[in-house]
């Protein structure tokens, strides 16, 4: 037997949360609801296969969560065990973006009621932000997926 490297078992892990373009668009939205939009608007180029956008009218992401936002196992939805019982939101695990980003290009604009100016965050494969600027949109957080591979998605 071998250890598999880290980033095939990224990848597989991240295969096993993100099963399809309904997966992708279902975490989406369900992140839009825990963050309390009231509008959640989709948009899918060639069926979702190219593209997926959600966007949203809810709280935004703050500055200080930015960095950590994609990065698997990062959540402001629990703490410890013992949350697990007691669960109000639809999420809990942080692990949604980090596997959207293992299989897709993203980019996150977010805008929180405290910021000035949304800004849109490029991240990479490991969830990470690679480059930030400054953008446009009102309150709340747009969520843009573009297809990287495919092969895991089936
Ligand atoms: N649309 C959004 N609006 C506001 N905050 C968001 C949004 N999407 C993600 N976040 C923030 O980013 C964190 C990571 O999101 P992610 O979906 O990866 O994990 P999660 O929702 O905590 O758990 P799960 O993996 O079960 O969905 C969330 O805990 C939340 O704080
Ligand atoms: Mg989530």
């Amino acid at each position: 037997m071998k250890q598999l490297p880290a980033e095939t078992v990224r990848l597989l892990s991240s295969s096993q949360v993100i099963t399809s373009v309904v997966s992708v668009v279902k975490e989406l939205i369900e992140n839009s609801l825990d963050a309390n939009a009231t509008s959640i608007d989709i948009k899918l180029e060639n069926y979702g296969f190219d593209k997926i956008e959600v966007r949203d009218n809810g709280d935004g992401i703050k500055a200080a969560d930015v960095p950590v936002m994609a990065v698997k196992h990062y959540t402001s939805k629990i703490s410890c065990p013992e949350d697990l019982e007691n669960l109000t939101t639809y999420g809990f695990r942080g692990e949604a973006l980090g596997s959207i980003c293992c299989i897709s290009e993203v980019s996150i604009t977010t805008k929180t009621a405290a910021d000035d100016f949304s800004t849109q965050y490029i991240l990479d494969s490991s969830g990470h932000v690679t480059s930030q600027k400054p953008s446009h949109l009102g309150q709340g957080t747009l969520d843009m997926a573009q297809q990287d591979v495919c092969i895991y998605m089936v």
